[in-house]
């Protein structure tokens, strides 16, 4: 925070905002109609977009004073690695939309922080070119992988085996997504978000994936039932006619059309359930994190069938209208689990307070969503690294002024529910 004060003395205004309302202005005017519906909306009237806020609102933190916080650490220790600060960068897909060599951009700014960022399976670059320029900056530089959990097994054993290799040090299974949710803001401009292309990457770079579409292809003009591929291949061509994505110009164009529509049939499983958990330890040595758990009992039960940790997420309010803010959620759940796998929480997580709040409620550390895809939007790897930056060095200022010198000592006793 030295920096930005500094530089306020020379009289040099941020390169980003550094309060959410006004980055999110400023984005917007940066934005395609396209993008901001995408990245800025919620599911249905955006009522656990407000509830996240209002949870974080309902607490107050509680300084103490005369208690010597000059020297301060915000370092925490997870998976195995020692990280600068208690905050990771949530998977976003599509990020495409935004900028073309969106997920690259953020890897640069994850890796200049130190900051653990977490490849969606959406992402809008295959994670070997993202794990490549973070290793440009930084050999090692944390990284996670985000799986949505396909229908087609050899798919998922693909991008595990993929994550493994680029060095990730944990999966992370979104299990709140296995239907996209009701979205308004998207549907009313018509606009599916990946039918560009934009969130595909990932999956177009994958051998597997390759092979089920021209398996797809070949049934298409020569299979058993022509006529159903075709007619698949057909409904394709209305969604994907003025994509002009980067890997739909290597393409001829059936493949473009059967590489999204067979994104879009088998990028989840709806059928989704416990036993298909239990058989995922076999499969992959790294940790595994489940994202999207709410209820006290789903985190019990996942401790209870020894996964390594959870994140305590609605999907930044995108996926039910109506569910219960990520912060209230957080305040069952960590009692819950009680220390037996890490527990992490995103949501509506936007100022370092917000983080301060969430770790005093039990969570081992806070992911950031749509805030650094705003960064993103206003200066590329920059904004994102500046976005990010500017919510770790008001974390390290209000522990301080709340008479704290490490995160680890945080507990309920710094907050008071106020409403
Ligand atoms: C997401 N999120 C998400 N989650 C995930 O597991 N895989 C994904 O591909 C995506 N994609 C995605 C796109 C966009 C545009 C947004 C805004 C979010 C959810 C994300 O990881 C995180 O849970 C929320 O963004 C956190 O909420 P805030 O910080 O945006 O309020």
């Amino acid at each position: 925070q030295n920096d930005i004060y500094t530089a306020g003395i020379h009289g040099r205004t941020p390169r980003v905002p550094t309060d959410f309302a006004e980055l999110e202005r400023r984005a917007h005017d940066a934005m395609s109609d396209r993008a901001w519906a995408y990245i800025a909306g919620g599911a249905g009237e955006g009522t656990t977009m407000t509830s996240n806020r209002a949870a974080l609102d309902r607490w107050a933190i509680v300084p103490r004073v005369l208690r010597d916080v000059s020297v301060r650490s915000l370092g925490i220790e997870l998976f195995g690695r020692r990280l600068p600060a208690p905050v990771l960068i949530s998977p976003v897909g599509a990020g495409g939309l935004v900028r073309r060599r969106a997920d690259v951009e953020i890897g640069r700014a994850a890796a200049e922080l130190g900051v653990p960022y977490i490849f969606s399976n959406q992402g809008s670059a295959p994670m070997e070119d993202v794990a490549a320029e973070m290793d440009r900056v930084r050999t090692g530089a944390p990284r996670w992988f985000q799986l949505y959990w396909s229908t087609d097994d050899d798919l998922v054993d693909s991008f595990l085996g993929r994550a493994s290799a680029v060095g990730a040090d944990a999966v992370v299974v979104t299990l709140d997504t296995t239907m996209l949710g009701w979205r308004p803001q998207d549907l009313n401009i018509g606009s599916l978000p990946f039918a560009r292309g934009e969130g595909i990457d990932q999956y177009t770079s994958d051998p597997r994936f390759r092979e089920i579409v021209a398996e797809r292809l070949r049934s298409a003009v020569g299979g058993d039932r022509p006529e159903v591929s075709l007619g698949a291949i057909r409904t394709l061509g209305s969604i994907a006619r003025n994509a002009p994505g980067r890997f739909l110009r290597n393409l001829t164009a059936p493949e473009p059309r059967a590489s999204v529509q067979t994104f879009l049939d088998i990028y989840s499983r709806p059928s989704l359930n416990w036993d298909d958990l239990a058989g995922l330890r076999d499969r992959t040595s790294l940790p595994i994190v489940l994202k999207g758990v709410l209820h006290p009992d789903d985190a019990r039960r996942a401790v209870d069938a020894g996964v390594d940790g959870i994140v305590v997420s609605n999907h930044g309010g995108r996926q039910v209208d109506g569910a219960i803010g990520s912060i209230d959620a957080l305040a069952e759940i960590a009692p819950a689990v009680d220390g037996r796998a890490k527990v992490l929480v995103d949501s509506g997580i936007r100022t370092g307070a917000d983080v301060l709040k969430a770790l005093a409620l039990g969570a081992d550390a806070a992911c950031i969503g749509r805030p650094h895809m705003y960064g993103l939007a206003l200066a590329g790897a920059d904004g994102a690294r500046d976005v990010v930056a500017n919510i770790i060095a008001e974390l390290d200022l209000t522990l301080g002024l709340s008479g704290y010198t490490a995160v680890a000592d945080l507990d309920t006793d710094v907050l008071r529910k106020i409403g």
